[in-house]
């Protein structure tokens, strides 16, 4: 099977098995991602807004405008890379996820990941960060290139501030700046 065919697939599994399902009562899409999905880099945020919810797509709000410009700063365009969220649905009112809607999403991200084989994950703020490195704090790490062990193989995360976060707080807008031009560096190591 192709990976789109799979992708569909995974799309159908959390439909089928009625994943979240006050969320998904009060959404209009489930927002499944976007971009290449041959890419090597996948970036991950927390959970569709508004936007995303009419759109069926990720970040296309003021968080999306923003990731965009700092892709077009690091080389990259969304044709590049993948985008997802760990949670799928958008929660009511824009709320953080709650940990069991995470813990929901969790398995459908992970044959996500499997079925694209990236080589690099960019985690988007703490939501999608705390699986992949437990017990660690994005303020500490935040840039930081972490190697771990997926499934057969290894990857590699980099966990970096959300956008949404950033956007109007000066100091971490520019963290943020400065971590994503550094991407690229981390992926031209490897
Ligand atoms: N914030 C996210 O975490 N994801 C989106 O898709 C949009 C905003």
């Amino acid at each position: 099977m192709d990976k789109q065919a799979e992708l569909d697939k995974l799309k159908q599994a959390i439909l089928d098995n009625r994943v979240t399902p006050e969320l998904a009562e009060q959404a209009t899409n489930l927002v499944m991602g976007d971009g290449n999905i041959d890419a090597s880099i996948v970036f991950i945020g927390e959970a569709p807004g508004k936007n995303e919810d009419e759109q069926g797509l990720p970040f296309v709000g003021a968080a999306g405008k923003f990731l965009n410009e700092m892709l077009a700063s690091a080389g990259m365009d969304r044709s590049d890379v993948y985008i997802t969220n760990i949670v799928k649905y958008r929660p009511p009112n824009n709320r953080d996820p709650l940990p069991e809607e995470k813990k929901a999403f969790w398995p459908y991200l992970l044959k996500q990941l499997q079925i694209i084989g990236p080589k690099v994950v960019v985690t988007l703020g703490r939501h999608s960060m705390e699986y992949f490195l437990p017990d660690m704090k994005i303020s500490q790490i935040h840039g930081q290139a972490k190697r771990i062990q997926f499934g057969d193989e290894k990857i590699v995360i980099v966990p970096l501030y959300h956008p949404a976060a950033a956007l109007y707080n000066g100091s971490m807008r520019q963290t943020l700046i400065d971590d994503f031009l550094n991407v690229p560096l981390i992926i031209k190591k490897l």
